[in-house]
């Protein structure tokens, strides 16, 4: 059982008289070992697709002290996270609405106190997920890029991990060195891959193949049973991506038919049947 699961199970009773069902949130954390690989754009867009298959999306900022999903979205947030953390306003008030129609908690950058994962940092990340989690079909978490502790307690918050790499050397060895990590300290017995900036069709799929061959033979998570890669899709390099963040919109706003926003249409769409079809069925 992960952190999350714990949290979210010593608040099952009710919140407002109402009954939560623990098992209605998923978590899925969208990371990646080497930084600027397109994190923030595929939560973004994945929240907004997965919002037009009639999901209940909350995305968290979970970039503490670099945040910038705010930038992306083209949200001056008022409240963040850290008004949450130090009592100056309700968890309520700090979700606001995105422009695709899913919610967004979000950091605030430079938050210096919070790059680092003291007790409190996580005693307040602990209750707030048992809040939220609840309230929504799926929670996506932005985090950041690499294996700090902040990172990897986000992560270790998450029912589903996401790890987005690009075809580049540098990606794919940071990408391994953040799978080993999860496999050996966090016992993750699967990780799903996207392939983001792919030059071709089917690089994705190579990749996956390459990064499994290489886990197979070093990497084991506790008793041997090894760690998984699931290949979720590849998102082509797509000069629309860089015009959508330049203007601060969504992607699938500015420019639904574009390569890059049918990829993400399909990543959504896959993790819809891998994992969360039980929400959109009940
Ligand atoms: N498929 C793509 N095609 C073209 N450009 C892309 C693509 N994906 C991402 N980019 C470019 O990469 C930039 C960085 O993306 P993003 O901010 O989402 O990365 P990140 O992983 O969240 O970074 P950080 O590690 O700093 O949080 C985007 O602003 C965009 O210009
Ligand atoms: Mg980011």
């Amino acid at each position: 059982m992960n952190a999350t699961e714990t949290a979210v199970t010593s608040t099952e009773p009710q919140a407002g008289g109402v009954i939560l069902h623990p098992a209605r949130g998923k978590v899925i954390a969208i990371t990646s070992g080497k930084g600027g690989v397109g994190k923030t754009f595929l939560s973004a867009n994945l929240a907004a697709a997965l919002t037009r298959r009639g999901l209940r999306v909350l995305v968290l900022d979970a970039d503490l002290g670099l945040a910038n999903l705010d930038v992306v979205l083209n949200l001056y947030p008022k409240l963040t996270l850290h008004d949450v953390f130090t009592g100056k306003c309700t968890l309520q008030e700090a979700i606001v609405a995105a422009p695709g129609g899913f919610s967004v908690l979000l950091a605030g950058s430079g938050m210096v106190e919070y790059s680092r994962l003291t007790p409190e940092v996580r005693d307040e990340f602990l209750r707030l997920m048992a809040e939220v989690v609840p309230r929504y079909d799926v929670v996506l978490l932005d985090t950041g890029a690499g294996i700090s502790d902040v990172v990897l307690f986000a992560l270790s918050l998450a029912s589903e991990v996401l790890l987005v790499a690009t075809p580049e050397p540098t990606s794919l060895t940071d990408a391994y060195a953040t799978i080993k990590v999860l496999a050996t300290q966090q016992q993750r017995d699967r990780i799903r891959l996207v392939v983001n900036q792919a030059a071709r069709p089917g690089d994705g799929r190579v990749i996956t193949q390459q990064l499994q061959t290489v886990l197979n033979r070093f990497v084991s998570p506790g008793q041997g049973a090894g760690v998984r890669l699931l290949h979720m899709g590849d998102i082509p390099v797509d000069p629309a991506v860089k015009e959508a963040v330049m203007r601060r919109q969504l992607l699938l706003v500015h420019t639904p038919g574009c390569p890059a926003a049918l990829a993400v249409g399909q990543i959504a769409g896959r993790l819809v049947d891998t994992v969360l079809r039980a929400h959109t069925q009940a």
